[in-house]
């Protein structure tokens, strides 16, 4: 069966579905093909820091309704290094704050909204192919969920796919070089239904390894523990979680720790990843599908949310003015942005975690680091403005 769109998104992770909604707004009819059920992309768990202006980019789009009410708003973090925490006032030094709310919140929003208004969205679907990225007509061709096999011609095509996904690996050898950085640990993630320690997230560097207080709501704890990257799950019953936690957060202004039920846990891995150039003939790549952050400075979604903004602009200057000049720059417009995140993740990343070969220079001079950002206004402000999100690049 053939249909015909403007533009064919493969993935509806935050990537495709926010371009997608901000299509829709802009009257560019487009179709999202998923693998995975709407069930496993609703209930998935992963990071939920939102970025100032990515906060602002969801309330333009009229997404924001449940995420004003149940999402918690954050003027600060706490860096907790030598058993002592140290508060990096977001809101004194930029202005601006943070929100936390779970990324497959946002999915569930964008899907709903999506749903409303009729667009369609393609769950479980199988062998997603692209033909003709290189002409004028590109197509997707796929089998739906009830295996029928179907043919979309599309204007262009939008790798939302994730890491993992057929997008990049789509594009035409030697055109794509690609940069990244394997860290020799991963981060133990658990949820847990208890009070999180503070109201704010803390950042704790120690010599047993990085652990991280975060949260969802004001009763479910999000937390992280820096383990081995070939760390068997297995190994971490409940009661060894909380006493390694406990561990970490040790010392004398240490808040309370709250024993819970733990709802999940699971191994997330740490990579630092990105492909260049972010677009070939009419296929463009967006978000996971281009680059990968180490989850330490929480800005896999945003950055994903930051390139569909771009894309949908440049699109929507297509498609009403005739002006390709945007979709021209697409790729080094995201990318600039792109390496400032990257950067960022990789440096926090350096900063708070125990690195195997660490001699004891490493650690004093790792020490001296935390010690001069948390005392120093100017180092202060630059982790601020970071965490924050940096301003959206003009197009
Ligand atoms: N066909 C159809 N769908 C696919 C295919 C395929 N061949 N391969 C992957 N997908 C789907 C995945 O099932 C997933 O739902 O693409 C979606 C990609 O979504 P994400 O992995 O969430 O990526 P993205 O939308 O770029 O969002 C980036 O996700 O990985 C986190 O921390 C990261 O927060 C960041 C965010
Ligand atoms: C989370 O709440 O899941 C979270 C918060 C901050 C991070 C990473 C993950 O840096």
């Amino acid at each position: 069966m053939k249909a015909r769109t403007q533009v064919g998104i493969i993935g509806a992770g935050p990537a495709g579905l926010m371009l997608c909604h901000l299509l829709r707004l802009r009257g560019i009819d487009c179709v999202v093909l998923e693998a995975r059920s709407r069930r496993y992309v609703e209930e998935r768990v992963r990071a939920g820091v939102l970025e100032h202006g990515v906060v602002e980019t969801l309330r333009e789009a009229g997404l924001a309704d449940r995420l004003e009410r149940e999402g918690l708003r954050h003027a600060g973090i706490a860096i907790r290094f030598n058993e002592r925490s140290h508060r990096i006032d977001f809101t004194e030094l930029t202005g601006k704050a943070v929100t936390v709310y779970g990324q497959q919140e946002v999915v569930k929003d964008l899907i709903a909204a999506a749903l409303a208004a009729g667009t369609p969205i393609e769950f479980d679907v199988m062998d997603v192919a692209m033909h003709g990225i290189d002409g004028k007509s590109p197509t997707l061709r796929y089998r739906d969920a009830k295996d029928t096999v179907r043919e979309l011609t599309c204007d262009y095509i939008a790798g939302c796919d994730g890491f993992h996904g057929i997008s990049r690996p789509g594009f035409p050898a030697g055109v794509i070089r690609t940069f990244e950085r394997d860290y020799p640990f991963a981060w133990l993630g658990i949820l847990a239904q208890s009070p999180p320690p503070s109201h704010e997230l803390i950042y704790v560097h120690h010599d047993r390894g990085f652990a991280l207080f975060s949260m969802r709501t004001p009763q479910i704890t999000r937390m992280y523990l820096q383990c081995a990257p070939d760390e068997d799950i297995a190994n971490w019953p409940d009661e060894r979680i909380w006493t390694e936690l406990r561990r970490r957060l040790e010392g004398d202004d240490a808040p309370a720790l709250e024993v819970g039920p733990i709802l999940q846990k699971g191994i997330t891995p740490m990579r630092s990843f990105v492909a260049e150039p972010m677009r070939h003939g009419r296929l463009f790549l967006a978000g996971d599908a281009a680059h990968i952050v180490p989850p330490t400075g929480a800005k896999g979604m945003n950055l994903a949310i930051a390139d569909v903004r771009v894309l949908a602009k440049a699109l929507d200057a297509l498609y009403k003015q005739g002006d390709a000049a945007q979709l021209d720059r697409y790729s080094d417009t995201c990318l600039r942005r792109v390496w400032k995140a990257e950067r960022f993740s990789w440096w926090m990343t350096s900063l708070l975690h125990r690195f195997h070969a660490q001699s004891p220079f490493d650690y004093r001079v790792q020490v001296a680091d935390l010690d001069y950002l948390t005392g120093s206004r100017a180092a202060s402000t630059a982790l601020a403005e970071n965490y924050v999100g940096l301003p959206f690049e003009e197009t």
